[in-house]
């Protein structure tokens, strides 16, 4: 169930229709080239608007919304319908969950979906990220040991520097054995895809992605190996992927099951209970395997015991294994779906820098542009983490490209980033997909891609809420193409499966 209920998250989050175009990308004025949108632009010369758009009666004027995102609609058409219909990139309008039974939850946000307003949410002086990871609503912290992890702290609370610093220390710590750990893991990975293949004639891979990013993000994260425990090495994944789908459920589409979805996934939470077996033995896990990395926490970041192994199993789970599971399937699809001959170019481009055999390295990443722009490409059609919120520390002016408003202390800004990084003020033809839309001076837009809550140019700090792992995310994905393009000659699939792998030759 787990398994399944993930697979059908992962494709539900990645599921944007590339047809419709917003009014901001179908504007015919140029990409901005030169004005940077990675700090908050000024609202100054702009005309004041009020926000459009309404949040209806109290409580059940929240209903419609709920129903149009979950079922009429789903998120994207959600949010598109939307901006047009108020012609404002920038508008009021309700996220589930909500009414009748999250009663405590406020779904009212002011949506934001072009890239310029979009970096209000980065901006940590006029707004604050506390509790709002996922909206209004946040999962019980029995979840994660009474512990309020660092996804969940502002940058006004001492606590997010000491952890956010005890991430990058991990990062860093691990960056000795990322590679290879990285690579060994993925040639197994790709060793199963191969055997599944000439047994069955494809291999729906998301299960060996998991197993492979499970042992790969254990050893280096954490310094422990799954393999020292049987229960873990074998169903470690699966409790991840139980723990994730219980917290998350309330605020997932899956649009499979309508009504039933609603009435029994959408309404209500599950309890951390029904889950709390497997994560105690990740916890124990941790406790047990990683003693190097946890005293690290405790030793040099003030952490106790718990805080320290809470936070790591939620960097473990949640952010890395659960971004990863998203993000490597649409990677995957893009590559290996394509009928543009863009294989054959990465091919060549792999083989000229590294050959077919060479030890691969971060090093060798500098000068595989297209490698690189692929992976960037891939993120901005589709943000592995689509939704993110933060609440107006005060009252400010928030400017989107042609419009100022006034956004008052409290209210919860949502930014739906697929729309963001659609914006055609900002990416020429930004519904295609444009395998070298970064390379050469393209690279200059890497300051308004946003997958990971800040610019790709900006630095992930304890002032920030900028994920930890920036790069360590966009250099293993580049890793891991490389590798398949030294190992095969063509990959043929989808999201789900791969039909065809061709060695090479
Ligand atoms: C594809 C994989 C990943 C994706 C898509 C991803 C995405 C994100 C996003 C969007 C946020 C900001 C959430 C918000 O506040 O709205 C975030 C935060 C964070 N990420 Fe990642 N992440 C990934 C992998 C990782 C990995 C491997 C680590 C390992 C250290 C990591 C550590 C963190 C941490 C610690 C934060 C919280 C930052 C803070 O509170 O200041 N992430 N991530």
């Amino acid at each position: 169930m787990a398994m399944a209920t993930m697979r059908i998250m992962t494709s539900r989050m990645m599921n944007i229709s590339p047809s419709s175009s917003s009014s901001s990308s179908s504007s015919s004025s140029p990409p901005l080239a030169t004005q940077s949108l990675s700090a908050p632009p000024s609202s100054t010369n702009l005309p004041l608007r009020t926000i459009p758009g309404s949040y209806g009666w109290p409580l059940v004027g929240s209903i419609p919304d709920r129903l149009d995102y979950f079922w009429f609609q789903g998120p994207d058409t959600f949010f598109r319908s939307r901006m047009e219909k108020h012609g404002s990139t920038v508008f009021r309008t309700n996220i589930p969950p909500s009414f009748p039974f999250f009663v405590g939850v406020n779904p009212n946000v002011i949506a934001i979906v072009d890239c310029k307003s979009f970096t209000h949410l980065f901006d940590m002086e006029i707004v604050e990220k506390r509790d709002v990871l996922v909206g209004d609503f946040m999962p019980s912290v029995k979840f994660t040991g009474d512990t309020r992890v660092c996804a969940y702290l502002d940058t006004s609370e001492p606590k997010h520097a000491q952890i956010k610093n005890f991430a990058t220390e991990i990062l860093k710590r691990g960056s000795k054995v990322w590679v290879d750990e990285l690579i060994g893991n993925l040639d197994k990975f790709l060793d199963t895809i191969e055997s599944e293949i000439s047994k069955n004639g494809s291999s729906t891979y998301l299960p060996h992605v998991q197993t492979f990013l499970f042992n790969f993000l254990s050893k280096s994260l954490i310094g422990a190996d799954p393999a020292v425990d049987t229960d873990i090495a074998n169903s470690g994944a699966f409790y991840l992927n139980l723990w994730l789908g219980l917290q998350l459920l309330p605020t997932v589409p899956l649009r499979i099951i309508q009504p039933l979805e609603e009435i029994f996934l959408h309404s209500y939470t599950y309890p951390f209970l029904l889950v709390s077996g497997g994560y105690q033995k990740l916890y124990n896990f941790i406790e047990q395997h990683g003693k190097e990395v946890v005293k690290r926490g405790q030793n040099d970041f003030g952490l106790s015991t718990s805080e320290a192994i809470h936070n790591l199993l939620f960097v473990l789970g949640f952010n890395a294994f659960g971004g990863f599971s998203i993000f490597l399937p649409s990677l995957f699809n893009t590559i290996a779906s394509d009928k543009t001959g863009l294989q054959a170019r990465l091919r060549e481009e792999v083989r000229k820098i590294s050959g077919s055999t060479t030890r691969l390295g971060f090093d060798s990443l500098k000068d595989m542009e297209l490698v690189n722009s692929v992976v960037y490409e891939t993120l901005r059609l589709n943000p592995p983490v689509q939704l993110q919120f933060a609440r107006a520390r005060k009252d400010f002016r928030l400017a989107s490209h042609d419009s100022a408003f006034d956004v008052k202390k409290g209210e919860l800004l949502c930014g739906y980033q697929p729309l963001a990084m659609r914006d055609g003020k900002v990416f020429d033809d930004p519904e295609s997909f444009k395998a070298d839309r970064f390379v050469g001076k393209g690279k200059e837009l890497l300051d308004y891609l946003f997958w990971s809550n800040g610019p790709q140019t900006g630095t992930p700090s304890e002032s920030n809420k900028q994920c930890a792992a920036k790069d360590y995310v966009t250099l293993s994905a580049s890793l891991i193409v490389a590798r398949m393009f030294q190992r095969y000659d063509s990959i043929t699939g989808d999201s789900g499966n791969f039909t065809a792998v061709e060695k090479a030759k």
